[in-house]
Formats: C-alpha cells, structure tokens, sequence
C-alpha cells in the first residue's frame, strides 16, 4: 500500500455523560498519542442525533466532552480538537460511502442490533447509515491510527472494508491522478492495554455504559470523591479473595473488571496489581481503588466544571479546530470529487 502520512483521529459522541470506560478505553489513550503522532479529536454531534437529543442538552453535552478532552490533558492548539457538525465534508463524504458501502455488511453491525432491539422498523434511517459516517470522519482526514475502545473493533473492519472497496471501484482514475495504488488508507484500530472494555460495577458481564439506568454501574468523570467512593463500596464482586495470578481472574468477571480499572488507573498491567494485592479482601482492594480513582479522576471532573463555566471560550476552541480541521477534509474531499467523476469548479 501507498505510505500514507500517519495521523490519529478519533471521535467522542456527546451523548450523557461520560464515563470510566470513555476515559479508560478511548480518552487516556489520546492524550498518551499527542506525544508521537498528530491528533485529530472530535466531538461527534452528527452521530448524536441518529437518536433523539434534546437540543439544549446536546449544546451542553458538545461543550462539555470538549471540555472533558482538555481537562484529561489534550492540547487543541498543538492537535485539533472540533466538533463534527462544523466541518460539513463529513456529511458529504458519508454519502459517498452509503453509495460505496454495501446492505449486507451494515445489516452485519452488531451494535446497530443491540440499539435498534425489536424496534427495528421505528429507528432513524441515520442509526443504520451510522457506521458509514464514522468511516467518513477517519478518511475525511486520511487517518492511519485510530483509538478506541473494543465496542468500536466491527466499526473499523467496516471502515477498512470501504477504503478498500472504494480504492478498487476508482482504481484506474486513483493511479491516473498520481496516487498510487489506494487513495484511502486501510486505518489501523489502536485497541490495547489492561482497559479496552471496561464493565458496568453492577454486572461484570455487561459493558459499563452512558445508557445503563443505574448510575451506579458506571463512574462519571464528573463524580465528586464520594461519589465515586460510593459506588466502588456497592460495585458487585464474589466471595473469592483476589487471586495472585491472572489466570485466577478467569470466569471471575467482576473481579477481572476492577482489577484491569485498577491498572488502567495505575498505568500498568492486571499482573501488576495482582502482585500487590493477590490474596487481598475486596474490602482492603476497593479502599485502594477509591484511592487511586480519586486521585487520578478528582483533578480531571473539578477542571471539567471549571472550563463548563465559560462556554465561549469552548466554542472558541472548537470553531478554532473546525478552521484547521476543514482545510484537510476539503482537500480530500476535492480529490474524491475529482475520482469520483463529479464537475466542480
Ligand atoms: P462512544 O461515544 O460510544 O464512546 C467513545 C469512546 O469510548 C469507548 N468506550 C469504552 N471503552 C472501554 N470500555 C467501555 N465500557 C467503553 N464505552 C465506550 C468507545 O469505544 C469509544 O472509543 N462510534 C463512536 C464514536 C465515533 C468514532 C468515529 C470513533 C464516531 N466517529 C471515528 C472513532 C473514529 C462511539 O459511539 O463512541
């Protein structure tokens, strides 16, 4: 395949709040890639409304997952940090990809399954097409890397999956036009470390999630030290004191669960903490957890809530973003207009 510039683009929805697992699975690895790579984080309001948003609280969700990826230490001058809905190449280059993408592989998506449920004839048309846009925010910006959280794996494959589609479709006017053999890069996904798929504190079999009715199955990042302390002491374990190994943790969900938070938290690795606490109640376990949480998540929620406060100079980062963010996606969107046969000026 063609070298393609490496670059790292991911996507938060501003849906409810956010979470551990986001935190966890996606946000900490952002902020850990700013170091090697140039970053592309956004706020994805477009995706948002595939189901229904009200539309204050989805102003106020946009300004706060952006002020969560700056408080969890993203810098929006040196990357770009933006929101969707202000750089409109994702809504054109999606219906690209509807045209690209094929009914058998979206029918195959599984989180389009679990969210439409039995109710699949009543779901916006924009729930089913949801996978089509994702793959238009990444090749909008010809990504190479992106982070994200295990739930988001099928997602990817299906990007790829288009990238690679249309590369073949348009082969012969991508190499005309001096591209090389592919015009889109076939993404990496970037899903590792002890917490790619963090599970709810009440049901360790059961992904910790925005939607969960219980707000004690997940720690928000804007939860204050009791809180957060709170749900740890109710979060569901077994009778079994921890293991001293990791095989241990095997058919023991709960247990795995907090012990992979832990390490995520600590940034090390479930054999890590077993060394230090093999053997250990989950009374002695859970103090030590509360502890670390609130020492790492305490800071994050009060500069959260601090930054919610002035809202302009949010929308003043994201309109910021937006400008860096437009200058790439309306090159490579002139290209696939070009590719793709379209007259323009
Ligand atoms: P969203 O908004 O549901 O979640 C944001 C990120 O958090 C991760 N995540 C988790 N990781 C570990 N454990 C969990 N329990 C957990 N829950 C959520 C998700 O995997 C994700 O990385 N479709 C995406 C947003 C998106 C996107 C994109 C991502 C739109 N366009 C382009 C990457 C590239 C979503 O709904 O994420």
């Amino acid at each position: 395949m063609a070298a393609f510039q490496q670059r790292v683009f991911s996507g938060v929805q501003p849906t409810g709040n956010l979470h551990l697992g986001n935190y966890l699975g996606a946000i900490k690895r952002f902020v850990e890639l700013q170091t090697t790579h140039d970053c592309i984080y956004c706020v994805v309001d477009l995706h948002a409304i595939t189901v229904w948003q009200d539309p204050e609280e989805l102003t106020r969700s946009i300004r706060e997952v952006t002020a969560a990826f700056i408080a969890c230490g993203i810098d929006p001058k040196r990357h770009i940090v933006f929101n969707q809905s202000q750089v409109h190449e994702h809504a054109e280059l999606a219906w690209i990809f509807n045209c690209v993408a094929r009914m058998g592989w979206l029918n195959r998506m599984t989180q389009f399954k679990e969210k439409a449920g039995k109710d699949r004839e009543n779901v916006s048309i924009g729930l089913y097409a949801y996978p089509c846009l994702m793959a238009a925010d990444i090749l909008a910006y010809r990504a190479t890397h992106v982070p994200v959280g295990e739930d988001q794996k099928q997602h990817l494959e299906l990007a790829r999956d288009i990238a690679q589609k249309f590369n073949n479709d348009y082969s012969a006017r991508i190499r005309a036009r001096g591209f090389g053999e592919a015009f889109f890069p076939l993404t990496e996904p970037l899903i590792s470390g002890p917490a790619t798929r963090v599970m709810s504190l009440r049901d360790g079999t059961k992904k910790m999630s925005k939607s969960d009715a219980s707000d004690y199955s997940r720690i928000n990042l804007t939860d204050v030290a009791d809180e957060i302390a709170q749900k740890i002491r109710k979060a569901k374990t077994d009778p079994e004191p921890l293991p001293s190994e990791e095989k241990g943790l095997e058919n023991r969900p709960e247990a795995d669960n907090l012990v992979g938070i832990y390490a995520a938290l600590a940034g090390n690795s479930r054999a890590d903490v077993l060394k230090d606490f093999g053997n250990a109640q989950f009374s002695r376990f859970k103090e030590a957890l509360t502890e670390l949480a609130v020492e790492k998540l305490g800071p994050i929620g009060s500069e959260m809530k601090r930054l919610v406060q002035d809202p302009k100079s949010i929308d003043g980062v994201l309109a910021d973003g937006a400008a860096r963010a437009r200058v790439i996606a309306a090159a490579t969107m002139k290209s696939v207009k070009d590719i793709v046969g379209f007259v323009q000026a």
